[in-house]
Protein backbone atom coordinates (compact mmCIF):
# COMPACT_ATOMS: atom_id res chain seq x y z
CA UNK A 1 0.00 0.00 0.00
CA UNK A 2 1.22 3.68 -1.03
CA UNK A 3 0.78 6.60 1.35
CA UNK A 4 -1.78 9.26 0.20
CA UNK A 5 0.45 12.20 -1.30
CA UNK A 6 -0.80 15.73 -1.17
CA UNK A 7 0.30 18.69 -3.48
CA UNK A 8 0.32 22.03 -2.23
CA UNK A 9 0.58 24.97 -5.18
CA UNK A 10 1.86 28.21 -3.07
CA UNK A 11 3.38 27.71 -0.12
CA UNK A 12 2.60 30.83 1.01
CA UNK A 13 0.29 31.60 4.29
CA UNK A 14 -2.63 28.91 3.57
CA UNK A 15 -0.30 26.65 1.77
CA UNK A 16 2.10 26.66 4.94
CA UNK A 17 -0.82 25.60 7.32
CA UNK A 18 -2.30 23.09 4.84
CA UNK A 19 1.67 21.23 5.11
CA UNK A 20 2.00 21.77 7.98
CA UNK A 21 -0.71 19.95 9.49
CA UNK A 22 -1.02 17.29 6.92
CA UNK A 23 2.28 16.47 8.01
CA UNK A 24 2.22 16.50 11.69
CA UNK A 25 -0.50 14.22 11.40
CA UNK A 26 1.72 12.13 9.48
CA UNK A 27 -1.19 10.48 7.10
CA UNK A 28 0.10 11.58 3.92
CA UNK A 29 3.36 12.43 1.82
CA UNK A 30 3.08 16.40 1.14
CA UNK A 31 4.65 18.29 -2.21
CA UNK A 32 4.82 22.15 -1.66
CA UNK A 33 5.26 24.16 -5.03
CA UNK A 34 5.94 27.77 -5.34
CA UNK A 35 7.19 30.12 -8.33
CA UNK A 36 9.47 31.27 -5.43
CA UNK A 37 10.86 27.80 -5.28
CA UNK A 38 13.90 28.22 -2.55
CA UNK A 39 10.95 29.47 -0.20
CA UNK A 40 9.05 26.26 -0.56
CA UNK A 41 12.19 24.09 -0.26
CA UNK A 42 12.75 25.92 3.00
CA UNK A 43 9.29 25.67 4.56
CA UNK A 44 9.67 21.96 3.31
CA UNK A 45 13.05 21.23 5.09
CA UNK A 46 11.32 23.00 8.35
CA UNK A 47 8.54 21.63 8.38
CA UNK A 48 10.05 17.96 7.70
CA UNK A 49 12.44 18.90 10.70
CA UNK A 50 9.55 19.64 12.77
CA UNK A 51 7.92 15.77 12.42
CA UNK A 52 11.17 14.01 13.75
CA UNK A 53 10.30 16.27 17.10
CA UNK A 54 6.65 14.69 16.60
CA UNK A 55 7.69 11.12 15.53
CA UNK A 56 5.27 11.86 11.90
CA UNK A 57 7.08 10.37 9.14
CA UNK A 58 5.21 12.20 6.15
CA UNK A 59 7.87 13.07 3.46
CA UNK A 60 7.80 16.51 2.65
CA UNK A 61 9.69 18.01 -0.73
CA UNK A 62 9.51 21.33 -2.04
CA UNK A 63 10.95 23.84 -4.56
CA UNK A 64 9.52 25.19 -8.38
CA UNK A 65 9.85 21.78 -10.25
CA UNK A 66 6.29 20.02 -11.07
CA UNK A 67 8.53 16.74 -11.26
CA UNK A 68 8.28 17.11 -7.73
CA UNK A 69 4.66 16.85 -7.56
CA UNK A 70 3.98 13.46 -9.42
CA UNK A 71 1.30 11.14 -8.82
CA UNK A 72 -0.02 13.14 -6.34
CA UNK A 73 -3.79 11.91 -4.95
CA UNK A 74 -5.37 15.45 -4.39
CA UNK A 75 -3.43 18.92 -5.26
CA UNK A 76 -4.73 22.14 -3.59
CA UNK A 77 -4.16 25.30 -5.23
CA UNK A 78 -3.80 28.25 -3.28
CA UNK A 79 -1.14 30.05 -5.55
CA UNK A 80 -1.92 34.10 -6.18
CA UNK A 81 -2.12 37.26 -4.94
CA UNK A 82 -4.27 38.04 -1.02
CA UNK A 83 -6.54 40.99 -1.29
CA UNK A 84 -5.83 43.62 0.92
CA UNK A 85 -7.68 46.18 3.56
CA UNK A 86 -10.26 47.76 0.76
CA UNK A 87 -10.10 45.46 -2.02
CA UNK A 88 -12.83 42.82 -2.66
CA UNK A 89 -11.86 38.89 -3.42
CA UNK A 90 -13.32 39.76 -7.18
CA UNK A 91 -10.48 42.57 -7.44
CA UNK A 92 -8.16 39.54 -7.44
CA UNK A 93 -9.23 38.18 -10.34
CA UNK A 94 -7.19 38.95 -13.39
CA UNK A 95 -4.04 38.39 -11.58
CA UNK A 96 -5.63 34.98 -10.11
CA UNK A 97 -6.91 33.79 -13.18
CA UNK A 98 -3.79 34.26 -15.45
CA UNK A 99 -2.04 31.96 -12.31
CA UNK A 100 -4.45 29.55 -11.46
CA UNK A 101 -4.78 28.91 -14.88
CA UNK A 102 -0.74 28.15 -15.59
CA UNK A 103 -0.74 25.85 -12.28
CA UNK A 104 -3.50 24.00 -13.74
CA UNK A 105 -1.68 23.35 -16.46
CA UNK A 106 1.63 22.51 -14.75
CA UNK A 107 0.77 20.29 -12.56
CA UNK A 108 -2.34 18.26 -14.43
CA UNK A 109 0.55 16.70 -16.25
CA UNK A 110 2.00 14.65 -13.20
CA UNK A 111 -1.22 13.72 -12.24
CA UNK A 112 -3.99 13.37 -14.40
CA UNK A 113 -6.19 11.44 -11.92
CA UNK A 114 -5.86 13.85 -8.52
CA UNK A 115 -8.30 15.56 -7.37
CA UNK A 116 -8.60 19.02 -7.19
CA UNK A 117 -8.92 21.46 -4.40
CA UNK A 118 -9.18 25.06 -5.20
CA UNK A 119 -8.13 27.97 -2.35
CA UNK A 120 -7.27 30.88 -4.54
CA UNK A 121 -9.87 33.45 -4.67
CA UNK A 122 -12.55 34.40 -5.92
CA UNK A 123 -12.76 30.93 -5.05
CA UNK A 124 -16.13 29.87 -7.31
CA UNK A 125 -14.72 31.38 -10.73
CA UNK A 126 -11.03 29.86 -10.16
CA UNK A 127 -12.47 26.84 -9.05
CA UNK A 128 -14.62 27.29 -12.20
CA UNK A 129 -11.73 28.37 -14.11
CA UNK A 130 -9.74 24.93 -13.05
CA UNK A 131 -12.88 22.87 -14.15
CA UNK A 132 -12.67 24.84 -17.77
CA UNK A 133 -8.50 24.56 -17.86
CA UNK A 134 -8.19 21.27 -17.02
CA UNK A 135 -11.39 19.30 -18.69
CA UNK A 136 -11.62 17.18 -15.37
CA UNK A 137 -14.07 15.17 -14.36
CA UNK A 138 -16.64 17.85 -12.43
CA UNK A 139 -16.67 15.80 -9.07
CA UNK A 140 -12.87 15.83 -8.68
CA UNK A 141 -12.72 20.12 -8.72
CA UNK A 142 -13.88 21.45 -5.39
CA UNK A 143 -13.78 24.84 -3.88
CA UNK A 144 -13.04 25.62 -0.29
CA UNK A 145 -15.09 28.69 0.49
CA UNK A 146 -18.17 27.19 2.43
CA UNK A 147 -16.20 25.47 5.63
CA UNK A 148 -14.58 29.22 6.49
CA UNK A 149 -17.43 30.64 5.98
CA UNK A 150 -19.69 28.20 8.52
CA UNK A 151 -17.02 28.11 10.93
CA UNK A 152 -17.26 31.55 11.11
CA UNK A 153 -20.74 32.07 11.41
CA UNK A 154 -20.90 29.10 14.06
CA UNK A 155 -17.77 31.04 15.63
CA UNK A 156 -20.58 34.35 16.79
CA UNK A 157 -23.23 32.28 17.42
CA UNK A 158 -20.81 30.81 20.23
CA UNK A 159 -20.05 34.03 21.15
CA UNK A 160 -23.72 35.56 21.66
CA UNK A 161 -24.95 31.81 23.05
CA UNK A 162 -21.49 30.67 24.85
CA UNK A 163 -21.81 26.93 24.65
CA UNK A 164 -19.49 24.58 22.89
CA UNK A 165 -19.04 24.48 19.28
CA UNK A 166 -19.85 20.86 19.14
CA UNK A 167 -23.47 22.19 20.45
CA UNK A 168 -24.22 24.48 17.26
CA UNK A 169 -24.77 23.12 14.00
CA UNK A 170 -25.08 25.80 11.01
CA UNK A 171 -24.16 26.63 7.90
CA UNK A 172 -23.49 29.11 5.41
CA UNK A 173 -24.01 28.50 1.67
CA UNK A 174 -23.55 30.53 -2.05
CA UNK A 175 -20.50 32.45 -3.10
CA UNK A 176 -18.12 33.05 -1.04
CA UNK A 177 -18.48 36.43 -1.29
CA UNK A 178 -20.55 39.20 0.66
CA UNK A 179 -23.73 37.88 -0.84
CA UNK A 180 -23.09 34.44 1.16
CA UNK A 181 -26.27 33.08 2.73
CA UNK A 182 -25.57 32.29 6.35
CA UNK A 183 -28.96 29.24 6.50
CA UNK A 184 -30.52 30.30 10.02
CA UNK A 185 -33.34 28.31 9.11
CA UNK A 186 -32.10 25.24 9.86
CA UNK A 187 -29.40 26.33 12.49
CA UNK A 188 -29.58 24.79 15.88
CA UNK A 189 -28.15 25.34 19.45
CA UNK A 190 -28.54 22.17 21.50
CA UNK A 191 -31.50 21.21 19.48
CA UNK A 192 -33.09 24.53 20.32
CA UNK A 193 -33.79 26.48 17.12
CA UNK A 194 -31.54 29.73 16.65
CA UNK A 195 -34.66 31.87 16.69
CA UNK A 196 -35.64 30.74 19.99
CA UNK A 197 -31.96 31.45 21.91
CA UNK A 198 -31.63 34.92 19.95
CA UNK A 199 -33.63 37.81 18.97
CA UNK A 200 -33.76 38.49 15.55
CA UNK A 201 -31.98 41.47 15.63
CA UNK A 202 -28.73 39.28 17.36
CA UNK A 203 -29.11 36.69 14.36
CA UNK A 204 -28.83 39.67 11.73
CA UNK A 205 -25.49 41.28 13.77
CA UNK A 206 -24.05 37.22 13.31
CA UNK A 207 -24.76 37.21 9.90
CA UNK A 208 -23.49 40.32 9.37
CA UNK A 209 -20.23 39.96 11.02
CA UNK A 210 -20.19 36.41 9.01
CA UNK A 211 -20.19 38.22 5.79
CA UNK A 212 -17.88 40.05 6.79
CA UNK A 213 -15.53 37.86 8.51
CA UNK A 214 -12.90 37.25 5.97
CA UNK A 215 -12.82 41.72 5.66
CA UNK A 216 -12.12 41.90 9.12
CA UNK A 217 -9.11 39.81 9.41
CA UNK A 218 -7.61 41.54 6.44
CA UNK A 219 -8.45 44.81 7.98
CA UNK A 220 -6.70 43.64 11.44
CA UNK A 221 -4.15 41.92 9.43
CA UNK A 222 -3.49 45.00 6.82
CA UNK A 223 -0.60 42.86 4.82
CA UNK A 224 -1.85 39.48 4.43
CA UNK A 225 -5.64 37.83 4.53
CA UNK A 226 -6.77 34.97 7.15
CA UNK A 227 -4.55 31.65 6.74
CA UNK A 228 -5.06 29.36 10.18
CA UNK A 229 -9.08 28.79 9.86
CA UNK A 230 -8.76 28.35 5.90
CA UNK A 231 -5.78 25.65 5.71
CA UNK A 232 -7.52 23.99 8.53
CA UNK A 233 -10.57 23.70 6.37
CA UNK A 234 -8.76 22.89 3.54
CA UNK A 235 -7.26 20.12 5.98
CA UNK A 236 -10.98 18.73 6.63
CA UNK A 237 -12.18 18.63 3.85
CA UNK A 238 -9.01 16.10 2.51
CA UNK A 239 -9.54 14.14 5.48
CA UNK A 240 -13.46 13.71 4.34
CA UNK A 241 -12.07 12.54 0.76
CA UNK A 242 -9.12 10.71 1.43
CA UNK A 243 -10.53 8.38 4.97
CA UNK A 244 -13.98 8.38 2.73
CA UNK A 245 -15.79 9.99 5.62
CA UNK A 246 -18.37 11.05 3.25
CA UNK A 247 -18.88 14.12 5.13
CA UNK A 248 -21.58 16.80 4.10
CA UNK A 249 -19.60 20.16 4.03
CA UNK A 250 -20.47 23.32 1.85
CA UNK A 251 -18.36 23.55 -0.92
CA UNK A 252 -18.19 24.97 -4.42
CA UNK A 253 -19.13 22.73 -6.88
CA UNK A 254 -20.05 22.36 -10.06
CA UNK A 255 -23.99 23.56 -10.44
CA UNK A 256 -26.14 21.12 -13.05
CA UNK A 257 -29.56 21.90 -12.09
CA UNK A 258 -28.91 21.37 -8.58
CA UNK A 259 -31.10 24.37 -6.22
CA UNK A 260 -32.40 25.76 -9.47
CA UNK A 261 -28.76 26.67 -10.47
CA UNK A 262 -27.01 26.15 -13.55
CA UNK A 263 -23.21 26.00 -15.07
CA UNK A 264 -21.41 27.84 -12.52
CA UNK A 265 -19.13 26.67 -9.25
CA UNK A 266 -21.47 27.72 -6.25
CA UNK A 267 -21.37 26.53 -2.64
CA UNK A 268 -23.76 23.85 -2.27
CA UNK A 269 -24.12 20.98 0.45
CA UNK A 270 -22.03 18.17 -0.88
CA UNK A 271 -20.81 14.96 0.23
CA UNK A 272 -16.88 14.45 -0.09
CA UNK A 273 -15.41 10.65 -0.13
CA UNK A 274 -12.41 9.12 -2.05
CA UNK A 275 -14.68 10.18 -4.79
CA UNK A 276 -14.38 13.17 -4.87
CA UNK A 277 -17.91 15.23 -4.63
CA UNK A 278 -20.12 12.29 -4.47
CA UNK A 279 -24.21 14.05 -4.18
CA UNK A 280 -25.25 17.32 -3.71
CA UNK A 281 -27.66 17.31 -1.00
CA UNK A 282 -30.76 19.06 -1.01
CA UNK A 283 -31.57 20.47 2.37
CA UNK A 284 -34.83 22.13 3.22
CA UNK A 285 -33.63 26.22 3.26
CA UNK A 286 -36.47 28.79 3.42
CA UNK A 287 -37.60 30.67 0.20
CA UNK A 288 -36.51 33.73 1.89
CA UNK A 289 -32.75 31.84 1.75
CA UNK A 290 -33.36 30.45 -1.93
CA UNK A 291 -34.01 34.04 -2.80
CA UNK A 292 -31.25 35.15 -0.62
CA UNK A 293 -28.97 32.89 -3.00
CA UNK A 294 -30.52 33.95 -6.45
CA UNK A 295 -28.53 36.96 -5.83
CA UNK A 296 -25.63 35.24 -4.96
CA UNK A 297 -25.69 33.59 -8.08
CA UNK A 298 -26.34 36.47 -10.14
CA UNK A 299 -22.70 38.16 -8.65
CA UNK A 300 -21.01 34.29 -8.75
CA UNK A 301 -22.28 33.95 -12.65
CA UNK A 302 -20.79 37.58 -13.70
CA UNK A 303 -17.29 37.35 -12.01
CA UNK A 304 -17.84 33.55 -14.45
CA UNK A 305 -18.36 35.97 -17.08
CA UNK A 306 -15.08 37.97 -16.60
CA UNK A 307 -12.82 35.20 -17.39
CA UNK A 308 -14.63 35.31 -21.02
CA UNK A 309 -13.96 39.19 -21.13
CA UNK A 310 -10.37 38.67 -20.03
CA UNK A 311 -9.82 36.04 -22.57
CA UNK A 312 -8.61 33.80 -20.05
CA UNK A 313 -11.14 30.64 -21.10
P1 LIG B 1 0.25 34.24 0.12
O1 LIG B 1 0.63 35.48 -0.62
O2 LIG B 1 0.74 34.08 1.50
O3 LIG B 1 0.68 32.95 -0.73
C1 LIG B 1 0.48 32.83 -2.09
C2 LIG B 1 1.68 32.12 -2.68
O4 LIG B 1 1.41 31.88 -4.07
C3 LIG B 1 2.99 32.90 -2.60
O5 LIG B 1 3.96 32.17 -1.90
C4 LIG B 1 3.38 33.11 -4.05
O6 LIG B 1 4.78 33.09 -4.29
C5 LIG B 1 2.67 31.93 -4.71
N1 LIG B 1 2.50 32.10 -6.15
C6 LIG B 1 2.19 33.21 -6.85
N2 LIG B 1 2.18 32.95 -8.16
C7 LIG B 1 2.48 31.65 -8.30
C8 LIG B 1 2.63 30.80 -9.41
N3 LIG B 1 2.45 31.24 -10.68
N4 LIG B 1 2.97 29.52 -9.21
C9 LIG B 1 3.15 29.05 -7.95
N5 LIG B 1 3.03 29.82 -6.85
C10 LIG B 1 2.70 31.10 -7.02
O7 LIG B 1 -1.36 34.20 0.09
P2 LIG B 1 -2.32 33.32 1.01
O8 LIG B 1 -2.72 34.07 2.19
O9 LIG B 1 -1.73 31.97 1.17
O10 LIG B 1 -3.61 33.24 0.07
C11 LIG B 1 -3.53 32.56 -1.16
C12 LIG B 1 -4.84 32.71 -1.94
O11 LIG B 1 -5.88 32.05 -1.25
C13 LIG B 1 -5.32 34.16 -2.12
O12 LIG B 1 -5.89 34.32 -3.40
C14 LIG B 1 -6.38 34.33 -1.07
O13 LIG B 1 -7.33 35.32 -1.37
C15 LIG B 1 -7.00 32.95 -1.10
N6 LIG B 1 -7.74 32.57 0.09
C16 LIG B 1 -8.94 31.98 -0.11
C17 LIG B 1 -9.70 31.55 0.95
C18 LIG B 1 -11.00 30.86 0.70
O14 LIG B 1 -11.79 30.74 1.62
N7 LIG B 1 -11.23 30.38 -0.50
C19 LIG B 1 -9.25 31.75 2.33
C20 LIG B 1 -7.94 32.35 2.44
C21 LIG B 1 -7.21 32.75 1.34
C1 LIG C 1 -11.31 34.87 3.69
O1 LIG C 1 -12.54 34.83 3.67
C2 LIG C 1 -9.52 35.64 2.20
O2 LIG C 1 -11.44 34.61 1.33
C3 LIG C 1 -10.58 34.69 2.40
O3 LIG C 1 -10.65 35.04 4.73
Amino acid sequence: MRKVKITVVGAGNVGSVIANTIALRGYADICLIDVVGEMAKGKSLDISQECGILGSDSRVVGGDDYRLSEGSDIFVITAGIARKPGMKREDLIETNAKIVKEVTQNVLPYSPNAIAIVVTNPVDTMSYLVYKVSKMNKNNVIGMGGVLDTARFKYYIKQKVNCSFSSINALVLGGHGDEMVPIVSLSTVGGKHLREVLSEKEIQEIVDKTRNGGAEIVNLLKTSSAYYAPGMSVVKMIESIIFDKKEILPCSVLCEGEYGIDGIFFGLPVKLGINGVEEIVEIPISEYERELLKKSVESVRNSHKLLEDLRII
